[in-house]
Formats: structure tokens, C-alpha cells, sequence
């Protein structure tokens, strides 16, 4: 992930007059900068031609009212996506960094009694640290050190029961962990570092579950160390983990033949579903056909970009993996469940909003946010956010932005 500065495009909905019966697309009323389309365009257009290089968006098709939703804010394919905010909302630019650092690029966690939002860099050797956002004035500051146990090559992580808690890729000599963080005194602790003394390829993601009164921490976990921070050869197989920090258990709960390369999770409000991405090499743009520099085809069938979903029970466990959405573009990587059960997750082609049966409700226009050229050149620098109570914290890369929501559609998750 390269940190050139980056040029950043706002657009603003042209007024339109255009009318079919079927593909009616128009402003709504109460927001200039939603651009509804019918949820049939997401499986039925008329003549068409697009491809994984673009955005949906971009799909150059001759269904009328379709191509001018291209630079719009907010897609909506559902009324209820409409409904999630406020009257006019759009994307509100709070912080750029001086430096042009990719300070917002991993993780994003609210933590809705300290009115702050954490977030990661880019999980890469040197760059990565973590960043507190205080929203009550927008001001962005490094997490302090006070102890002496420096958050390594952080990526994702999660909020539990006043601490925060952070997936660690470490680089050569210290090994991936999970980190404890206690947001009053920064005082950090190592949690997780092995398992029966391996290291881990590098945990990714972290979320906390609550059941009858007892809590887990699952954590996602793939060979980011080796990748990003020239961290040690994977020696654990790619897995989810559950810790139980009563039972002084760890254990692996999702095998890899289950999910590949498990990444962002979450579960919804009630503990009663576990959500988890699984994501292929992001050169393999959520296709399982790729073309190679001679314009050869070779089938990838390793790739899947997809979004899965388990039933919790009360022991904690997982179990009915269902596939819960693929990818429009890219990956899915962040991931976030609103208190509806609504599933946030960001892709290439912006942040997608999906009901709890999975249908696309809508989403936040990655080109709005980025401009085209950088939307287009492989860095994804929009993969991650946080809900924050009644705000949408858009992490995007260099940049922080918010959108306000209509109501308060998280409490006490991150
Ligand atoms: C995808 O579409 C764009 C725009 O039409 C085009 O420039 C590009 O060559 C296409 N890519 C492939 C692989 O067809
Ligand atoms: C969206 O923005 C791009 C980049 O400037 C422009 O080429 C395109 O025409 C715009 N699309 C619409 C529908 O306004
Ligand atoms: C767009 O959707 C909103 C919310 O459902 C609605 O108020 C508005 O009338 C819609 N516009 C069109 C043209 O369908
Ligand atoms: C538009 O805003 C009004 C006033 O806030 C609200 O009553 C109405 O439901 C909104 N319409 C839509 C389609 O969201
Ligand atoms: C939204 O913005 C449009 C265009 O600026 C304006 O006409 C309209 O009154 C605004 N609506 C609300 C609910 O603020
Ligand atoms: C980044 O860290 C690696 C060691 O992991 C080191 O070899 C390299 O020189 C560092 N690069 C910069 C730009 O500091
Ligand atoms: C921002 O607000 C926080 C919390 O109220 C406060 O601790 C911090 O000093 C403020 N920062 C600035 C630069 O005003
Ligand atoms: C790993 O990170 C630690 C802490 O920043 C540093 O002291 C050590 O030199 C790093 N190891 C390598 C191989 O870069
Ligand atoms: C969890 O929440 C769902 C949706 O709100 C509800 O249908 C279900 O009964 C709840 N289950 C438990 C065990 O609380």
C-alpha cells in the first residue's frame, strides 16, 4: 500500500430528470445526496459490459438511470437504506493528516463511553500504530506508551468491558499477538502469543461475545506477519480462535477448510451470530477467474471474497456456516453489526449496508469518497470504519470523514 498523497474527489448530485418505470432513479426528497437504484439492477440491466476493474457503478449499460448515480454519495437499493440518515447527510471531511500517513486504515472501534474512535494504520512494518479519535473535537493523537509494550504492527481489534483489545502482526522477532489496552492508562498487556508455544501467522481481527453471563473473545488469524512485517513462515494453520479468559482456554473454533483466510468478524447484538469475512489474495478482485500480464486466463479457485455467517449457541460455539454475501469488488474487510442486525462491511466498491437475511440495502460510494483513480488502482484505501452511536466514521486511509445517521443504531458494540 503505497502513501502518495491522494487526490479526493466530492460530488455532488447533478439534478436528474430521467424516468423508466422499472429503473427509476432520483434524489430522495430528503437527501440530494442519495441516488436511489432498484435492487433489480443489482441482477438485471439491459445490455451491459462491466468488469472487476471498475465499480458496479461504472457498469456502462444502457438501462436509463443508471449511470448517473456513478459519482453520488449514497446508492441505495432498499428504502431502509434511505431511512439510516439524516435529512441532506453526507460525507463530512473531520481530519486529514499533515503528513499524508495512512493513520485510518485498519481497525475501528467505538468506544461509545469515551466518545473516541481507534484505528490503525496499515498494518505494515514501520507504518503501523494506532491513532485515538476524540469526537468531541476531532482531534487525532498517537496511543501513548507507557509501559514499555509498544502495540506492534496493529490491525484489527475490539472493545470489551472498558478495554480494548488488538490484533498484533509483530514482525520477525516478536511474535503476533493479542494485545490488552486499558484506554485510561494505555497500559497494554500481551494476552495471546501462542499456541502450545507456536506463534500465530498474524491475528487480524478481534470481536468479544456474551452469552448467560460469559464472555469470549474470537480472533481471526492468517499469515499477516510474514506478509506485511517480515515476520516469521505461518507455522499455525489459518484459523478462527475463541479465547475464554474464565476457563483459561484457547481454542481453534473455524478450521480453514471452513473459511481460507478468515478477516473481519463480528457478532450481532445478542451474541447469537458470528460473522466472518474470508478473503483471497486482493489481486483476485472477488472473481475466481484471473487474467495474467500475457492476457492468459488461469482460474484462482482459492479466491471467494465472501461474507459468512454461524449460529452462536450458548457454549459459545459456532456452528451453520452460511454464506451470508459475496463481495461486489474486492474484499470485504471490515465488518460491523449494527443493532438491527444489519451487517456493515467494507469492500472496494464503498461500504456496503446488508439486511440480516443478506439482501444489499445500499452503500456509501467508495468513488465519492476517494475519486476514481485511486478507487481504481488496487490499494483500496477504503476498507475500514466504525459505527459510533448515530455516526458513520469513515477510515479513509489519509482521511477521517463522518456521515450522520438518521438515529442511534449501535449502543455499548463496537
Ligand atoms: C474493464 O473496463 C474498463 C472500462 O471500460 C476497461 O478500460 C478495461 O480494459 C476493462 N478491463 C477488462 C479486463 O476487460
Ligand atoms: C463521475 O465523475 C467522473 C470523474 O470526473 C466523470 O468522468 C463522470 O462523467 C462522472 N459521472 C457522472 C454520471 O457524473
Ligand atoms: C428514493 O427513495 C426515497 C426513500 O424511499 C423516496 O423518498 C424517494 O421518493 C425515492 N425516489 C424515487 C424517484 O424513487
Ligand atoms: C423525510 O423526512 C421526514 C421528516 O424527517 C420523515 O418524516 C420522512 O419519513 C422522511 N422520508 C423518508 C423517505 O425517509
Ligand atoms: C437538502 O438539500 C437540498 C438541496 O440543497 C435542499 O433543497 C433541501 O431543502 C434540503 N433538505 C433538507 C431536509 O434539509
Ligand atoms: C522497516 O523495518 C525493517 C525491519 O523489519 C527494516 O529492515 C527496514 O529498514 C525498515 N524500513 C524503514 C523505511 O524504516
Ligand atoms: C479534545 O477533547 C479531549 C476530550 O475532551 C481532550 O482531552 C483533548 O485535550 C481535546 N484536544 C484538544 C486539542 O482540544
Ligand atoms: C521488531 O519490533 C521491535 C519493537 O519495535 C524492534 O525492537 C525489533 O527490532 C523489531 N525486529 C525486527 C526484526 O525488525
Ligand atoms: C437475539 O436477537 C434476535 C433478533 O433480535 C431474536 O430474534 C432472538 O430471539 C434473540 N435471541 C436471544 C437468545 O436473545
Amino acid at each position: 500500500m503505497s502513501a502518495a498523497p491522494r487526490k479526493v474527489l466530492l460530488w455532488t448530485m447533478a439534478l436528474v430528470a430521467a424516468s423508466t418505470p422499472r429503473f427509476a432513479t432520483a434524489l430522495d426528497s430528503n437527501n440530494s445526496n442519495i441516488c436511489n437504484l432498484s435492487s433489480i439492477s443489482t441482477y438485471q440491466l439491459d445490455s451491459f459490459n462491466g468488469n472487476v476493474s471498475q465499480s458496479f457503478l461504472q457498469t456502462k449499460t444502457s438501462t436509463r438511470g443508471f449511470t448517473q448515480c456513478e459519482n453520488a454519495t449514497l446508492i441505495s437499493y432498499d428504502q431502509e437504506f434511505n431511512s439510516l440518515f439524516a435529512p441532506n447527510a453526507s460525507l463530512n471531511l473531520i481530519y486529514a493528516d499533515p503528513s499524508g500517513d495512512p493513520i485510518a486504515d485498519e481497525m475501528g472501534i467505538w468506544l461509545w463511553d469515551r466518545n473516541q474512535v481507534w484505528m490503525a494504520s496499515a498494518s505494515e512494518n514501520n507504518v503501523s500504530h494506532v491513532s485515538i479519535l476524540d469526537l468531541s473535537n476531532n482531534t487525532v493523537k498517537p496511543l501513548p506508551v507507557p509501559n514499555g509494550i509498544e502495540v506492534l504492527n496493529p490491525n484489527g481489534g475490539g472493545y470489551h468491558n472498558g478495554k480494548v483489545y488488538i490484533a498484533g502482526d509483530g514482525n520477525y522477532t516478536v511474535p503476533p499477538c493479542i494485545y490488552e489496552v486499558d484506554p485510561v492508562t494505555y497500559q497494554t498487556e500481551v494476552v495471546i502469543n501462542s499456541y502450545f508455544g507456536l506463534r500465530f501467522g498474524g491475528p487480524n481481527d478481534v470481536t468479544w461475545a456474551s452469552r448467560g453471563g460469559k464472555s469470549w473473545l474470537f480472533f481471526t488469524d492468517d499469515p499477516l506477519s510474514e506478509v506485511y512485517n517480515n515476520g516469521q513462515i505461518p507455522q499455525v494453520p489459518d484459523a478462527t480462535w475463541r479465547w475464554d479468559p474464565l476457563e483459561n482456554t484457547l481454542l481453534p473454533v473455524i478450521d480453514r477448510t471452513d473459511i481460507l483466510v478468515p478477516n473481519g468478524i463480528r457478532v450481532n447484538k445478542n451474541s447469537t451470530k458470528l460473522y466472518v469475512t474470508d478473503t483471497p489474495d486482493p489481486l483476485v478482485y472477488g472473481a475466481a477467474a484471473v487474467q495474467t500480464a500475457s492476457g492468459q486466463s488461469i482460474y484462482a479457485a482459492t479466491s471467494s471474497s465472501a461474507i459468512y455467517s454461524f449460529d452462536l449457541d450458548e457454549s459459545g460455539f459456532p456452528s451453520s456456516r452460511r454464506l451470508f454475501g459475496i463481495a461486489e469488488r474486492g474484499i470485504a474487510d471490515g465488518l460491523h453489526v449494527d443493532d438491527a442486525g444489519r451487517v456493515w462491511t467494507g469492500e472496494q466498491d464503498g461500504i456496503v449496508v446488508r439486511s440480516p437475511s443478506g439482501k444489499v440495502l445500499g452503500m456509501v460510494n467508495a468513488l465519492a469518497i476517494e475519486g476514481e483513480d485511486v478507487v481504481n488502482s488496487g490499494t483500496s484505501p477504503l476498507q475500514n470504519f466504525a459505527l459510533a452511536g448515530d455516526l458513520l466514521v469513515v477510515l479513509a486511509f489519509n482521511k477521517i470523514y463522518t456521515v450522520q445517521l438518521s438515529s442511534q443504531i449501535v449502543s455499548d458494540m463496537t
